[in-house]
């Protein structure tokens, strides 16, 4: 059994419903985001909110709920379910409305969905490595924007997990994006490389966490155009994301990247972050 939060009441997950005309469902008009919380303790959460609030402004989805209201519903979803680390999905969408119509009703009250899973992946120096394919950028301009218009991404996964690969990342004119559900860096000659965020890119919680890493254990993170050949030549290679953390690419392509293990920075920059997750237990 599993508790979820649905338009201000607790309900079990199996008797939540919402509406077929909600426009979530028929134009993806939403926004939504994912909150990893170690024994029950939810990682970043400021920084989450953070973005949940650009992406809601970006939308014009006004909700009654403060900010300080939404952390303490996301707080009891996480102490109404009993798995101590879980992954958390806040859904908000423009809510639903009598007729069908791309053009919203101002007075039209957003839907607002959260619910809860068990994390599986807890970050772990034991973490396998994976495999990623290449595939060029098809998305819109805006991927910036946390929306639950994902049919790319969910075609890229369908794609990726088809032919056997982990992951799927993303080119556009031949420089790197990110993953389809992570962001993306490189290492090169211990220097430690990422797209800017002006490569139409999610600015993920996860990457930030891992600059502020990187930055404190003395090594510099370059936040720069990275094209094919780059990655290709790349030592070391790693995607983050909150469900996952950090984990490290060692082929892309069916091609090894860099001596096809784990790196020395990637080990350097794990053992910091799940000190981080240490330090947000309490
Ligand atoms: N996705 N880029 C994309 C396209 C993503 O979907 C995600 C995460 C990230 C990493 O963001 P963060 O570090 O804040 O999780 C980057 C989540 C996990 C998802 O859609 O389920």
């Amino acid at each position: 059994m599993s508790i979820c939060y649905l338009n201000g009441n607790f309900v079990e997950l199996s008797k939540a419903s919402i509406s077929p005309l909600d426009r979530g469902f028929l134009f993806g008009d939403s926004v939504y985001e994912v909150f990893a919380a170690y024994e029950k303790n939810l990682f970043r959460l400021d920084d989450h909110m953070e973005r949940l609030k650009k992406n809601l402004e970006s939308l014009s989805i006004n909700i009654a709920l403060k900010n300080s209201e939404i952390k303490s519903i996301l707080q009891k979803v996480c102490e109404k379910n009993p798995e101590e680390n879980q992954i958390i999905y806040l859904q908000i969408s423009r809510g639903a409305e009598a007729i069908r119509n791309h053009i919203p009703i101002k007075e039209t009250q957003p839907t607002i969905f959260i619910c809860s899973f068990e994390l599986k992946n807890v970050p772990s120096e034991k973490n396998d490595p994976i495999t990623a394919v290449l595939n060029p950028d098809i998305r819109w301009k805006k991927s910036s924007i946390k929306s639950n218009s994902l049919l790319a991404n969910v075609l890229y996964k369908m794609h990726a997990n088809d032919e056997g690969y982990d992951e799927l990342l993303m080119s556009d004119d031949g420089f790197l994006t990110e993953g389809a559900v992570s962001n993306l860096f490189c290492v090169k000659e211990n220097k430690v490389f990422t797209p800017p965020l002006e490569s139409n890119i999610l600015p993920g919680v996860t990457r930030k966490v891992i600059i502020e890493i990187i930055k404190d254990i003395n090594l510099s993170c370059e936040e720069v155009k990275i094209d094919e050949e780059f990655l290709f030549n790349s030592d070391e290679v790693w995607i983050t994301n909150t469900t996952k953390g950090i984990l490290p690419v060692i082929e892309v392509n069916n091609k090894k990247i860099g001596n096809g293990a784990k790196g020395e920075i990637y080990r350097l920059v794990m053992k910091a972050f799940l000190r981080k997750i240490e330090d947000c237990i309490i």
